[in-house]
This record gives C-alpha cells, sequence and structure tokens, in this order.
C-alpha cells in the first residue's frame, strides 16, 4: 500500500488524464481532486467512483504491452463487486462473470472488480485445467500441478482426466480460503477436429473457451484491486502453439505428427512446424464452428495495427512488449515483427503479483 502522499499523487494524476478522456469539465476536475484529497486526509484512502473505475480498467487495458488484442479496450464490459464480502457472494460473483463473459459463445470482454484489500482468488485463470503427477507421467495440464496440489489440500478431489476444470479458490482476510466448483452447464468448451483431416478428432483434443486472468493486480490512481479477474476472446495460437503444443505443457505435436503421416526422425523434414500449422487451423475451424469467438494471428495484428493508428490520432503513444506482442507461429508475416515497441509502463495497469500460496 502507497504512504498518503504517494497514493493523492497516484490519484490526481489518474483522475487528471482520465477525465479529460471522459469530457468532464476543468471545475468538475478540480473539485473531484480537492475531494478525493480530503478523502484520503481522513481515512486514509478513497474510493472510485463507478466511472472512475469503469474508465480506469479500460486505461488498463490500454496500456497492457503484452496484449495484442487492445483495439477493444474501450469495448470493456465492468462489473463492480466492491461490496461483495464472504466467499460465497465472491464465487456467486465469479460465476456470473464466466456465464456474462461467455454469453453462449459471444464472448465480451469482462472484468470483475472486488473491494481493493482483503480478498485473493488464487486461481491463475477462472477456468483452467488440473494436472496430476502420476507413476505414468503428467495427466491434464503441466502448468497446473502445484496449484492443483492446492486444490487437493483443501479437500478438492479431481475425475483425473486430462481435462479436469479446477475450482475457484477464494480467499478472504488471509483466513482458510474456500473452494467452490464450477458447474459444468458454465463452462463451454470446444473439442477439436481439422477440417480436412478426419482422424485428428481421434486425437480427443479440447480446450475451454473464455481465457479469464485472475492473478494479476489492476492499479488505478493508486488504489491496487487485488482481486480484478478480466477476459477476452482467444487468439488461436494461444491455445494451438502454446497450451497444446509447447513440449512443457500439453506437448500433442508427435502425436499430430504421427497421424498426419509425417518423418519425425529427422528435424529437416519440419514435421513440428506442419503438424504445428494443421493444430492451429484445426483450433480456428473448430472455434468457429462452435460459435464460440476466436481471432486468428493475423487479423488479431491488423486490429493492432489499427489500434496503434487510432492511439496516434489521439495524441498517445503505444507502448508496447515486441517479445509478446509478435504471435508464435509465423511472426514475420505481421507488421509487428518489423517494428519496435517502448515497454514503458504506464498507469492505470494490470500486474502481475506474488503467488498466494
Ligand atoms: N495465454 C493464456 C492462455 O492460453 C491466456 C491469456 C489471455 N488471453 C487472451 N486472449 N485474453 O490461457
Amino acid at each position: 500500500m502507497l504512504g498518503t502522499t504517494e497514493l493523492f499523487k497516484a490519484a490526481q494524476s489518474f483522475i487528471e488524464q482520465a477525465f479529460v478522456e471522459m469530457n468532464k469539465s476543468p471545475e468538475e476536475t478540480r473539485d473531484r481532486i480537492n475531494e478525493i484529497s480530503s478523502e484520503i486526509q481522513q481515512t486514509g484512502t478513497y474510493v472510485h467512483t463507478f466511472e472512475e473505475l469503469e474508465h480506469g480498467a479500460k486505461m488498463a487495458w490500454r496500456n497492457s504491452n503484452r496484449c495484442i488484442g487492445r483495439l477493444f479496450w474501450d469495448k470493456l464490459r465492468i462489473m463492480d463487486a466492491r461490496a461483495a464480502e464472504s466467499p460465497t457472494e465472491v464465487a456467486s460473483f465469479l460465476l456470473q462473470h464466466i456465464e456474462n463473459a461467455t454469453n453462449g459463445g459471444r464472448i465480451m470482454p469482462t472484468i470483475t472488480v472486488f473491494s481493493p484489500d482483503s480478498l485473493r482468488i488464487w486461481n491463475h485463470q477462472l477456468i483452467r485445467y488440473a494436472g496430476y503427477e502420476t507413476t505414468d507421467g503428467i495427466i491434464g495440464d503441466p502448468a497446473s500441478i502445484a496449484f492443483t496440489q492446492v486444490c487437493e489440500k483443501l479437500g478438492w478431489i479431481g475425475k483425473g482426466t486430462d481435462y479436469d476444470v479446477l475450482p475457484l479458490v477464494i480467499q478472504l482476510n488471509n483466513q482458510e480460503p474456500e473452494w467452490f466448483n464450477i458447474p459444468d452447464h458454465s463452462v463451454i468448451e470446444v473439442n477439436l477436429e481439422h477440417p480436412e483431416i478426419p482422424s485428428f478428432s481421434s486425437l480427443g483434443l479440447k480446450w475451454y473457451a473464455v481465457p479469464i486472468i485472475s492473478d494479476m493486480s489492476l492499479e488505478i490512481g493508486g488504489i491496487i484491486y487485488q482481486a480484478a479477474p478480466f477476459n477476452g476472446w482467444y487468439m488461436g495460437t494461444e491455445i494451438g502453439a502454446r497450451n497444446l503444443a509447447d513440449t512443457f505443457r500439453y506437448n500433442k505435436l508427435p502425436q499430430i505428427a504421427q497421424l498426419m503421416g509425417l518423418d519425425t526422425h529427422s528435424e529437416t523434414t519440419l514435421w513440428r512446424d506442419r503438424a504445428l500449422v494443421e493444430l492451429n487451423v484445426a483450433v480456428l475451424h473448430s472455434y468457429k464452428k462452435a460459435g464460440v469467438s476466436i481471432v486468428d494471428h493475423h487479423t488479431a495484428a491488423m486490429q493492432f495495427r489499427s489500434f496503434e493508428e487510432r492511439e496516434s490520432k489521439s495524441g498517445r503513444e503505444v507502448t508496447g512488449d515486441w517479445t509478446w506482442l509478435i504471435p508464435p507461429v509465423s511472426p514475420a508475416t505481421t507488421h509487428i515483427f518489423h517494428k519496435s515497441y517502448s515497454d514503458d509502463l504506464r498507469s492505470p495497469s494490470f500486474q502481475y503479483m506474488d503467488k498466494a500460496y
């Protein structure tokens, strides 16, 4: 937490920038800054209005240097959950987030903001598959092994499949966390098939519809919201070139290559690359067919270019982390690859936190 002097400074600079963008008058801006100043003097902190929270969250998305999807920053939907007081209430807001954001497949970029301190959501994403280390190797998502063990210690028991949806784990005021199952009907998943390779579906691959990051904090005007889960929709490569392809994740390229009849004995056949492309084709095809929002990396890069143009017209510099903005498949086919970005951190922002467990 910031000292009151730093907090006021951060609040003032946020209000000054946000109020201009929100078309407020200089008088309104001055009045609000004075109000915040006395609130901080009396209580040591201050409370954002809904409008400030809404615009602040949008700015944080706009400032997310690693995100290629920022063209839509202004379309973010904000759920104000600052009044939630018990783990049960928090869980019900989170289930609502999952359902509203999923929206039957027409995914809505959404953020749910809880009261700044006291609450931690232990999940990395609200929907994520468990990972188990067994004597015959890893089952499920290797990236979830540590968190899955935490859930099991708390009393959760998974089915033991490759795609068990983990429970929500909610901790209030450093008390023992509570866990809540996510009902099956709240989670849309997409079974992967390939438009030209009929046997592809025999691999039994699938992924969930909505990535909802829940372990980053949202900083607005010096206030740090530790629980503020947010989502967009997937870019296909996140699933097809990372989650299902990385050797330290689901590692599916060898099986796909085999099914395609590729020679995997020599790297020079480029079997990895060929399998990778077909996996990515399958992801995009299957999500489209299932009516679940998704974007391919070429379209996403073009949208990012529009974002850059729009920002420049608004007199703002686009900051970015090149290493994250380039897609992991065919990066040099996008304009992003051929330019550079300043990775400066702007406020408001989303930030990593230390693990809660
Ligand atoms: N890369 C993460 C995953 O594969 C999701 C990160 C957020 N992605 C997004 N499109 N909003 O699960």
